[in-house]
């Protein structure tokens, strides 16, 4: 008999529509984790979009400013983002290519697009971190696009691995206290995928490309769908795996992330995310008194 794929299939408790905002020195994005509809995600602290082919949206960039007690995962879909800190380290985010960065203590970094025109379309997810490594030492992991394994499954979908599992491959970041899964999903009209998340771990599903995904919830071919539009969130109920599948007549692109709830409380202001009011005040005269 045929074991079946999930024990409960992941449903879609809410749809978070993405809002236009600006952010570093004028880049225009689309947030949806870390607005008035959605404060966080437990571990998620933000998710931006941006996605534009006028260099006034993105020029600016994100001159020098500092993160503490959280991690910044950029992924570049198409474009290039040079990045340095006051570390010495720099290096630049390629189409395709994914920076995990661990702020930990603290860091001063800037973003900058490295190009002058052409579009810049990507994301930038904040990851929190639990007390204990709220002040753990900066580290960066830089990956290259040929570093993050591409499946392509007979129905066509593709799927690129940047963490966590998908059909045997593996992704290239690794020893993330989120264990997270973070896959870059496409799907052309009428083919779908199937994932599994662990049980109570949260997940979401946002929908970049197309005109909307759904999130079946039950058998595949069985079971009722959800529509998660385009430059929506879907925040997925509990389960131990989610299937996603393509109704339209267009081809569909979405993340799938997930990832283990830390339950700590959360104090945050700008760049600084910590347990307490008073690790904010410290962050601040850390930050101020040159000590990142
Ligand atoms: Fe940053």
């Amino acid at each position: 008999m045929a074991k079946h794929l999930a024990e409960q299939w992941r449903s879609v408790t809410r749809l978070v529509e993405a809002q236009p905002t600006s952010d570093g020195a004028g880049v225009n994005l689309n947030r949806t984790i870390a607005t008035g509809a959605l404060s966080d995600l437990d571990p998620f602290l933000l998710l931006d979009e941006f996605n534009t082919d006028n260099p006034d949206d993105y020029i600016a960039g994100f001159p020098d400013h500092p993160h503490r007690g959280f991690e910044t995962v950029t992924y570049m879909i198409e474009g290039q983002m040079r990045h340095e800190d006051n570390a010495g380290n720099g290096g630049t985010i390629r189409s395709g290519g994914v920076q995990w960065m661990t702020a930990g203590r603290g860091i001063i970094h800037s973003e900058m697009p490295e190009q002058e025109d052409g579009k810049m379309q990507g994301f930038q997810l904040w990851v929190n971190l639990p007390a204990a490594l709220k002040m753990s030492e900066p580290r960066y992991q830089d990956l290259d696009p040929d570093k993050v394994p591409e499946i392509t499954h007979e129905n066509g979908a593709v799927v690129r691995v940047i963490a966590g599992e998908h059909d045997g491959a593996r992704g290239p970041v690794a020893d993330i206290v989120a264990e997270p899964l973070y896959l870059d999903v496409a799907l052309p009209p009428g083919a779908g995928i199937n994932q599994p998340i662990p049980a109570g771990h949260t997940g979401f599903a946002y929908v970049f490309e197309g005109e909307a995904m759904s999130v079946i919830e039950g058998e595949p071919g069985n079971g009722s769908a959800t529509t998660v539009p385009y430059r929506t969130l879907a925040i997925l109920g509990n389960g131990d795996a989610v299937s996603l599948h393509n109704d339209t007549d267009k081809p569909a692109r979405a993340l799938l992330i997930a990832g283990k709830p830390i339950g700590e409380p959360i104090v945050r202001y700008g760049p600084f995310v910590m347990n307490t009011r008073e690790e904010i005040q410290q962050a601040f005269n850390d930050f101020n008194e040159g000590r990142f």
